[in-house]
């Protein structure tokens, strides 16, 4: 016990060192650090915004550093530069991509888009630059429902996450073509977990996350994006509740809501992409201003145009 102890006090006085520098640097570089929900706790905690992808590409849009840190993966860095192109976007590390994203590529989208030329091309944006340059528009799962019920367009072709874009179409009249792709850690949760669970803690309200396979969002009480989770923690009554999403989100729940009891609804439902950044990395970052992401200005310009549309109907 004494052992342990010691292990978590030296790593609890090696992060606070890790976090002053990580400070002085920023204010030297002039830099804001943005984190997903899902970051590692240490990373959360540094950071000067933790959000959801619409949160995190908003403040991109609006910050007037010089540098943004993105701790989070490739695909959000990336949006950052579309968004930002004259700051250094830093990726401590590069490494970090999310492999969803990667299920479709420029080339294969512009294909699909030649067999069905009458349909408007939606992304989520967990998606590379340059599939966002070949979409209409793109869309987070803060926003997917109310973007494509705004659209004029009937025929809806859905990239990349077919499980998003299934519960989108249980939401909405038009016609939803999807795209094979999906989250691997989402897609590690399921049904079985979420009736064991309702078993074992017969009073807990079930969140989850759209990334979800749809038996298990037919199996929840709510499916919410990350941050739609932690208003949902803050703001309903209910005080035990199950967390249908990655486990990192878990942190910033329960230090918002102490007296409230969260339950990971299953331990393998992590993101090995998001947690390749830690403390170290984001020092390393500051300190060499690298690695950097920067979109190629012809993607960049083609891309910005899905983005934008999506954040002028997001405020
Ligand atoms: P949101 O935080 O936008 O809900 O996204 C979840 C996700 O999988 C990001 O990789
Ligand atoms: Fe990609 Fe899933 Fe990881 Fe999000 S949680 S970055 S969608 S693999």
């Amino acid at each position: 016990m004494r052992a342990e102890a010691g292990v978590e006090l030296s790593m609890d006085s090696r992060n606070a060192d890790l976090a002053e520098k990580i400070t002085g640097l920023k204010g030297k570089r002039n830099a804001v650090i943005l984190a997903h929900n899902y970051q590692r706790g240490e990373v959360q905690d540094i950071a000067d915004f933790v959000g959801d992808s619409l949160e995190l590409s908003q403040i991109a849009a609006k910050t007037d550093a010089d540098v943004i840190v993105f701790c989070g993966v490739h695909f959000m860095a990336e949006t950052a530069s579309i968004l930002s192109p004259d700051k250094t976007v830093l990726l401590p590390d590069i490494k970090a991509g999310c492999p969803m994203a990667d299920m479709a590529t420029a080339e294969a989208v512009r294909k699909k888009k030649e067999e069905l030329p009458d349909a408007t091309v939606v992304c989520y944006v967990n998606s590379s630059a340059e599939v966002k340059a070949e979409s209409d528009l793109c869309c987070t799962s803060a926003n997917a429902i109310r973007l494509i019920e705004r659209l004029d367009a009937e025929e809806i072709l859905f990239i990349p996450d077919q499980y998003l874009g299934h519960y989108v179409s249980t939401k909405t009249n038009k016609r939803i073509i999807l795209w094979p792709g999906f989250c691997p850690t989402h897609s590690r949760i399921q049904a079985g977990h979420i009736t064991r669970l309702r078993e074992s803690h017969p009073n807990a309200r079930v969140v989850v996350h759209p990334e979800c396979q749809s038996d298990v969002i037919a199996l929840a009480d709510e499916t919410l994006s990350t941050s739609g989770m932690c208003r949902y923690a803050r703001e309903s009554d209910a005080e035990e509740i199950v967390v249908g999403t990655e486990a990192g989100i878990i942190h910033r729940l329960r230090k918002e809501n102490p007296n409230k009891t969260f339950i990971h609804v299953y331990e393998q439902a992590v993101c090995p992409n998001m947690k390749l950044i830690t403390l170290e990395k984001v020092l390393r970052s500051l300190e060499e201003m690298a690695p950097q992401v920067k979109v190629p200005e012809d993607v960049r310009v083609r891309a910005k145009g899905a983005v934008d549309r999506m954040l002028e109907v997001s405020g």
